[in-house]
């Protein structure tokens, strides 16, 4: 049994940083807590915990004194205004990549156009996104969210960064017939694209793909989604133990691709699992 690896898999530029900023936080011992899991994936959370860093979703849960760190999605402006007015310090791990798809949709909404964040409701970056209009922007999930929105004449679309290309094609062409004026701001993230080009190629050309992530990681859900539509024999799983060695039987390539938020020692725990179940195989 043959092991592709999908190379753009496991952890973006964005996600990295992140690490970084907070390792060396913790290192100087002036990390108390992350606004919200730092980035989508159990594993790396708990590490985080066991280092006493918490997870809070709001700032008056610090204290004077403590320190605060945005993740990658970003937040509301509102968040480091009201830490300055605690006393809590901010170290802001948002993605240069999402601060800049706030920028412009704040930008946008600022010169009178009707922002569209193309994105999930829920996410926090797509709210984030949001937030820095002042709530003007409206978050739509693709051109089937359409009707419930009052179209005006001028319109301008900004992406959440990990959406797909297709889906931002989509909404341009019914978006077109209904405007007179469409601006379009793509901001989906290059490692994204990137990152499902490759494994789109990976799941065409292996038996079985296992897609590694956090089940509440949307860029990993996402690629999830991207392979089994080529390949049905896709499995998405967060951690090593929930591979079986079925999912494989009979296979000549398995490819393993990963999300943004899933970090090297992950991916090579299944890489390492599949060699066994290949050696075992061949014995
Ligand atoms: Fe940033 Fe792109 Fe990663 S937006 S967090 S580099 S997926």
């Amino acid at each position: 049994m043959e092991i592709l690896i999908v190379k753009e898999g496991g952890f973006c530029f964005g996600v990295r940083r992140a690490l970084d900023m907070a390792r060396q936080a913790i290192e100087e011992k002036r990390l108390s807590a992350t606004l919200g899991p730092l980035i989508h994936n159990p594993q790396v959370v708990e590490e985080l915990q066991q280092q006493g860093v918490r997870v809070t979703e709001q700032v008056s849960d610090l204290q004077p004194g403590e320190t605060l760190m945005i993740r990658t999605h970003g937040c509301s402006p509102e968040v480091p205004q009201q830490a300055r007015e605690r006393g809590v310090e901010i170290i802001d791990a948002t993605c240069p990549f999402v601060a800049r798809a706030q920028r412009e949709a704040q930008r946008l909404c600022d010169d009178s156009w009707q922002v569209l964040v193309l994105g999930e409701p829920e996410h926090p970056e797509a709210r984030s996104i949001r937030e820095h209009t002042g709530g003007r922007a409206t978050i739509v999930e693709g051109p089937q969210d359409l009707d419930g929105v009052d179209i005006k004449d001028k319109v301008a679309v900004v992406c959440q960064t990990t959406q797909r290309l297709d889906n931002l094609n989509a909404l341009v062409s019914a978006l077109l017939p209904r405007v007179r004026l469409l601006t379009v701001s793509n901001t989906i993230c290059d490692a994204t694209t990137q990152r499902q080009e490759a494994s789109l190629g990976a799941a065409k050309e292996v038996d079985v793909m296992i897609v590694v992530g956090g089940y509440h990681s949307a860029n990993t859900t996402r690629l999830a989604q991207i392979c089994s539509e080529v390949n049905s024999r896709t499995h998405h799983i967060e951690r090593v133990e929930e591979l079986e060695r079925e999912w494989v039987a009979g296979a000549d390539k398995v490819g393993i691709t990963a999300g943004a938020s899933t970090p090297d020692s992950a991916i090579a725990g299944v890489h390492a699992a599949l060699e066994q179940i290949a050696e075992e195989e061949r014995s």
